[in-house]
């Protein structure tokens, strides 16, 4: 799959947020909004001189209780590139290991002149609670299994931008889609849009409780992957599992995952996305991953322009020069 601009009238802009903390949250315009911003965002990134001055004068700090290796350097170049300072707070060398609270240390690091805090934490709320004690913008970067909502933006983004609309497709969201914010992300932003979802894995690795938010639930990837106009991969979160939830990675990556020869069974446009990182050979075999359906790495350039738009229309003012 090949990146491009997708041009289409503009929309009025609707935007009254200032904190970007779940897609639960937001209106269908104002996803439309961050995403049609993005797409302008694109087309800075693709040009010889890439910096604009939204956002001279703030500073963005990145605050991540949990390992990132994408969304924490994305939100750092985002903000460079809008010509903010950026400062990246390191938990495990800072005074909360001699017992300063989570909120104090907020709150101290705000108090230095912070315009926005990016923050990924374990506990499912925390941004929300950080949301309630500070002055400044809070997005939320990943909280817990609750939502991650710039990944589920730019997995939308990157949707449209391969298919041209939302309103309409089939999306499967396919793995452990207990312990996933991905997904939840991903369930609120496609159904506000218009697309329907699917959600797949075993049944340990599926809540019941999911479908109340309007999907359909399903636990045999061979007879839904038919009809799915694009299927998202999610990683199997080893780490948050506390024990065994399907019997081996063989016999999961056997029902669950996809190499070539189930992909046959797809239709020929499937678009292929995973948010990063994967367990290749289990949720997708390496041919796959880096084939002509997979558009991961161009979720991963979209995650850019994401989170430029975020920031931008959280604190930004009209750029000096376009
Ligand atoms: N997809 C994602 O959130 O990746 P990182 O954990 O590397 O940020």
């Amino acid at each position: 799959m090949t990146a491009g601009t997708v041009s289409r009238p503009a929309p009025p802009r609707v935007w009254t947020q200032r904190h970007l903390l779940g897609l639960e949250d937001l209106s269908r315009q104002e996803i439309e909004t961050i995403l049609d911003t993005a797409d302008e965002f694109v087309a800075v990134s693709e040009r010889r001189r890439k910096k604009r001055t939204d956002l001279v004068g703030k500073v963005v700090v990145n605050l991540f209780f949990e390992p990132s290796t994408r969304t924490r350097t994305s939100f750092s170049l985002a903000a460079r590139r809008l010509s903010a300072d950026t400062l990246d707070f390191t938990p495990s060398s800072s005074s909360l290991s001699k017992g300063e609270t989570f909120i104090d240390t907020a709150k101290n690091i705000e108090a230095m002149g912070i315009d926005v805090i990016v923050v990924r934490h374990s506990t499912p709320g925390a941004p929300h609670l950080l949301s309630k004690h500070l002055a400044c913008s809070v997005i939320n970067a990943g909280d817990g299994a609750h939502e991650h909502p710039t990944q589920g933006l730019l997995d939308i983004f990157t949707i449209r931008q391969n298919k041209g609309h939302i309103e309409g497709l089939t999306v499967g969201l396919v793995g452990d889609i207990a312990h996933s914010r991905v997904a939840r992300s991903n369930i609120h932003g496609l159904l506000k849009l218009g697309a329907s979802v699917i959600v797949c894995g075993p049944p340990t690795l599926v809540p019941p409780s999911i479908a109340r938010l309007g999907v359909e639930v399903s636990h045999k990837l061979d007879e839904i992957l038919p009809r799915c106009d694009v299927i998202n991969m999610l990683r199997i979160q080893f780490e948050r599992q506390r024990h065994g939830l399907f019997p081996s990675i063989s016999e999961y990556a056997r029902l669950f995952g996809v190499d070539s020869a189930r992909l046959g069974k797809a239709k020929p446009d499937i678009l292929l996305l995973a948010p990063g990182p994967i367990n290749r050979g289990v949720e997708i075999t390496p041919d796959v991953a880096d084939g002509p359906h997979s558009a991961i790495l161009q979720q991963v350039t979209n995650g850019l322009a994401v989170r430029m738009a975020v920031l931008h229309l959280l604190c930004g003012q009209p750029s000096e020069e376009h």
